[in-house]
């Protein structure tokens, strides 16, 4: 039976969700559409079947047909991006890095991560609440009073704490990562690299942000960021992490299961496989060479408008506001926005005098958009609702006016 007779509710639901997306700008650069193909991958029969272990090492039977899905995925992330082992099994991005502290680290080691604050992510040390702050000792570098990385002062501080892991990639930071600075201080300390890439992933593949490959031992991404794929995380060991430590491939893998995990989502690990084979196409480099882009003209058009971006720009997807010069918080930003049909999130700033409830700035990027097929044009039109909507939000009426001229640009782009 469908699911519109099943549960009439929730199939109702998921209409309106699909609606609110399709109608509205998703301006959140964490956030994209998935291509039909991997939807029907992750909605497969796949679903259904238990794997725990790995392909020809499983602990059920009935794994002749999903060894062979999690192999694709695997050789697939493999020659993508370059490296000798990849584990697909990760849930999400969080427990892809805890598997990660789990492999190298003992409980109560030290991990140095940038702050949250600074537009690092909770999983990467963030003090006190997270699994990252508590089992393990956290050292946290910010970003300079310019919002740019300062690498002097990471080393610093690095010198100072000899940490044994550093974690280079963040949830929030506009400008490129210069991965060979952070592969100079880690050795200098004697730590792990790890890169984050789950925000750039795709624009790596796409040679349009450098890649961590060479400087890294370990890398960590989401698959459902720029990648365009399914919810769901991989973990990469590279040349360099094998020749620190030949077994690092084995200690991965074990530390993801039995270590964090039980059986492996197979229906998302081939939602994997399915967009690793589109992002090896050419199409796709255009797509993220558009992606960056369209962030530059909204850039433009957004500093035109008078709006001030923390380190004045950007060079890859997403952008970060500070709105004080406008009057207004990021949370009430991001709320009057919504109700005109552009969605993006608030954040903090770095140095950000608010409390992260109520924080200074709000954060965008154009992955979702750029997958619409929107361009540069569209872009400058974004940016003059942004003004449009912040300097009307007292106005109902205003707002409801922007959110039909959304609606209408929207249809010209469906989902
Ligand atoms: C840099 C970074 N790492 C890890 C994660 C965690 O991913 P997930 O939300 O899939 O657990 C995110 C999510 O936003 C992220 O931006």
């Amino acid at each position: 039976m469908s699911l519109k007779n099943t549960d009439p509710k929730l199939a109702e639901l998921i209409k309106k969700e699909q609606q609110r997306q399709q109608e509205t700008l998703m301006l959140i650069p964490s956030e994209n559409y998935a291509s039909e193909a991997v939807q029907q991958a992750v909605g497969s029969c796949l679903a259904n079947k238990y794997a725990e272990g790995y392909p020809r090492r499983r602990y059920y039977q009935g794994q002749a047909y999903v060894d062979q899905i999690e192999q694709l995925a695997i050789e697939r992330a493999k020659k993508l991006f370059n490296v000798p082992h990849a584990n697909v099994q990760p849930y999400s991005g969080s427990p892809a890095n805890a598997a990660v502290y789990m492999a190298l680290l003992q409980a109560g080691e030290k991990i140095m991560g940038m702050k949250l604050s600074s537009g690092g992510h909770l999983t990467h040390g963030h003090p006190k609440i997270t699994f990252s702050g508590k089992f393990f000792q956290p050292v946290q570098y910010q970003v300079g009073k310019d919002g740019w990385l300062d690498y002097q002062a990471i080393e610093k501080l690095a010198l100072k704490h000899r940490p044994k892991l550093i974690i280079t990639g963040y949830t929030a930071y506009p400008r490129i990562v210069e991965w060979q600075k952070f592969s100079a201080i880690a050795k200098k300390v004697g730590a792990w690299l790890m890169a984050d890439i789950s925000h750039i992933a795709g624009l790596v593949i796409a040679g349009v942000h450098p890649s961590p490959v060479p400087y890294a031992e370990l890398i960590t991404t989401t698959t459902h960021k720029t990648l365009r794929g399914p919810r769901g995380a991989m973990i990469l060991v590279t040349q360099k992490g094998l020749q620190k430590d030949s077994q690092l491939a084995k200690k991965i893998d074990r530390a993801v299961f039995p270590g964090l995990q039980g059986g492996p989502h197979l229906n998302s690990i081939a939602g994997i496989a399915v967009c690793l084979k589109q992002a090896a196409s050419a199409n796709f480099k255009k797509y993220a060479q558009q992606i960056v882009k369209n962030a530059q003209a909204l850039v433009k058009e957004l500093i035109n408008q008078g709006f001030e971006l923390v380190t004045g720009g950007t060079d890859n997807h997403l952008i970060l506001i500070d709105l004080r010069k406008q009057g207004v918080d990021g949370k009430t930003a991001a709320v009057v926005l919504e109700a005109a049909g552009l969605v993006v999130n608030y954040n903090t700033i770095p140095y950000d005098p608010n409390p992260p409830r109520c924080p200074s700035g709000i954060r965008l990027g154009t992955p979702a958009v750029t997958s619409r097929g929107m361009g540069e044009l569209q872009m400058k039109k974004i940016a003059h609702w942004f003004k449009q909507a912040i300097d009307s939000r007292d106005s109902t009426k205003e707002l409801d006016k922007i959110k039909k001229e959304v609606k209408a640009l929207c249809r010209k782009y469906p989902l």
